[in-house]
């Protein structure tokens, strides 16, 4: 295992997932974890993230510095190198002039980091540099303005980048990573079929004649965390998916019969439309909104648990779909998505007493959906866009009523079924529509009308955190829009929305 410590860079995360994706596991641990804590896990390396802050200012992350005294390789990225450099009696301070963006590096000397490399493109983002070296390291790359663009010491098994390894922009990076594991004896033991019959076991261990609830949502976590659950221990789990009226058209159809084809035994839908809907009655602020449809999920979930175990016995285990960004401080989702989700997380087993089994806590996306493809969950189920848990509630804006539901559902449908057809749901990370609070004017046959406007949205992201508006053909966007002006009476204006993330965000409320 790599231990990778978080000094609150951008990048930390992505270096956890290019270490794995080279078959290796990577744990992020916060800058506060001990040396001694870290020893205990036996990590065959350790790299230090990258981080905002210049290593000289009082605020910046500090680490226990006995972690460079343990024996074990370490690679500091950025930062992390900085950290290195002024830890041993190096210098950091104020480069020549900030680096940011694509450079060349030349690479001198012998560096095993560096083997292979010779003048090669990396991505720099940093002002402060390395001055003067700690004793026992030596330059092995400088760009124009960077004399010390990285160092090595091959007694102390230590080694620092100035730049991202981690990076797309970087193109050998990968090579470095490869040959830093290689310095490292690390064990390639981090691929999906040795994964599952771990998260196998772990759950038969854990639960070995439990019950366990779950909540499903229609999402691709819930489902595949419920299905290694379910073939683990079929009869012990019991499924609950809770119909609050937000969903997408046909989505509580298409959920209960995925359920059905993979064989759950016990898959229970909870209708609870009029409770929601009657909940969000007059209701526009959006944290209010979110906050509603949390509480109410919980009591539904809670008497749904209830009856169940009047049927069925005691339940002591609740199963989540939490991934790993989910469990990270510095996770990856927005603030909201963050917040709702530790939400459910907290409140509902808490207030229920149960204990929480969480089968993909320690995966990413990508490698939950890899999980789903070699389990042969279906291609397309796996492959959909996000869906926010507060559903089409966050997408009508103000208030939400059944008729607007309707209307948006129908809008939704229509959009969603012609980037299908035309080829270009899987050219876009995310794509809706959403629904105005006021009208416009136009004219239907000879009258004025006064209808709804809606605006589709489609968006370009890897992670959700930034993200550009898909440049859908202006001939699809006119076949879409014609399609909802004809086949949606109650709306009259079609707007597509251009804006990127930041200033905006993906969602409207
Ligand atoms: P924003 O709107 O914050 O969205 O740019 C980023 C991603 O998060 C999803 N999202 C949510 N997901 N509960 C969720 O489970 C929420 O309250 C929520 N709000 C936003 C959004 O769909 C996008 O994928």
């Amino acid at each position: 295992m790599i231990a990778v410590i978080n000094f609150g860079g951008q990048y930390c995360h992505l270096i956890a997932r290019k270490i794995r994706e080279q078959g290796v596991k990577a744990e992020i641990f916060p800058n506060t974890i001990s040396a001694s804590e870290l020893k205990k896990l036996f990590p065959e390396g350790i790299i230090l993230s990258g981080g905002p802050a210049s290593v000289n200012s009082e605020n910046s992350l500090k680490m226990d510095l006995k972690i460079l005294d343990l024996g074990i390789p370490v690679l500091g990225i950025c930062y992390g190198m900085q950290l290195i450099a002024k830890a041993l009696n190096g210098e950091v301070g104020k480069g020549k002039s900030k680096e940011y963006g694509k450079n060349i590096i030349s690479v001198k000397g012998n560096d095993p980091l560096l083997k292979g490399l010779k003048k090669e493109q990396v991505w720099l983002s940093h002002f402060d540099t390395v001055k003067k070296l700690p004793e026992g390291f030596s330059v092995s790359s400088s760009t124009k303005i960077c004399e010390i663009c990285s160092m090595y010491s091959l007694k102390k098994k230590m080694f620092g980048l100035q730049f991202h390894p981690e990076v797309h922009h970087t193109p050998k990076g990968k090579k470095i990573l490869e040959n830093f594991l290689k310095i490292c004896k690390a064990e390639k033991d981090w691929n999906i079929t040795s994964q599952i019959k771990s998260i196998q076991k772990e759950i038969k261990q854990t639960a070995e004649k439990e019950k366990i609830i779950m909540g499903v949502s229609g999402g691709v976590d819930s489902l595949v965390a419920s299905f290694l659950i379910h073939k683990t221990i079929p009869d012990q789990l019991f499924c609950v998916f809770v119909d609050n009226g937000l969903m997408r058209k046909n989505e509580t159809e298409y959920i209960q019969s995925l359920y059905k084809k993979m064989g759950f035994k016990h898959f229970f839908v909870v209708n609870a439309v009029e409770k929601f809907v009657s909940a969000l009655a007059e209701i526009s602020d959006p944290e209010e909104k979110r906050k509603i449809i949390g509480h109410t999920f919980i009591e539904v979930f809670e008497k749904k648990a209830l009856d169940l175990e009047k049927e069925f016995g005691k339940i002591s285990f609740l199963g989540q779909g939490t991934i790993y960004p989910d469990r990270i401080e510095s996770a990856e989702p927005s603030a909201q998505a963050s917040k709702i989700k530790s939400h459910h997380n907290l409140t509902l087993p808490e207030k229920m007493n149960l204990n929480l089994i969480e089968p993909l806590r320690d995966f990413y996306k990508d490698e939950v959906r890899k999980i789903g493809l070699s389990l042969k969950i279906s291609k397309e189920f796996l492959f959909r866009h996000p869906f926010p848990g507060p559903g089409l509630a966050v997408r009508i804006l103000g208030e939400v009523s059944p008729k607007k539901l309707s209307i948006l559902r129908e809008v939704d449908f229509i959009f969603i079924e012609e980037l299908k057809k035309n080829k270009f749901y899987d050219k876009t990370w995310q794509a809706f529509a959403v629904i105005f609070p006021v009208k416009a004017v136009g004219v239907k046959g000879d009258e004025r009308s006064y209808s709804f406007i809606v605006a589709l949205r489609a968006v370009n992201s890897v992670d959700g955190m930034t993200a550009d508006w898909t440049r859908i053909p202006n001939e699809l966007l006119e076949k879409i829009s014609s399609r909802i002006l004809n086949e949606v009476p109650e709306v009259g204006r079609v707007l597509y929305d251009i804006s990127q993330k930041p200033p905006a965000t993906i969602e409207f409320e």
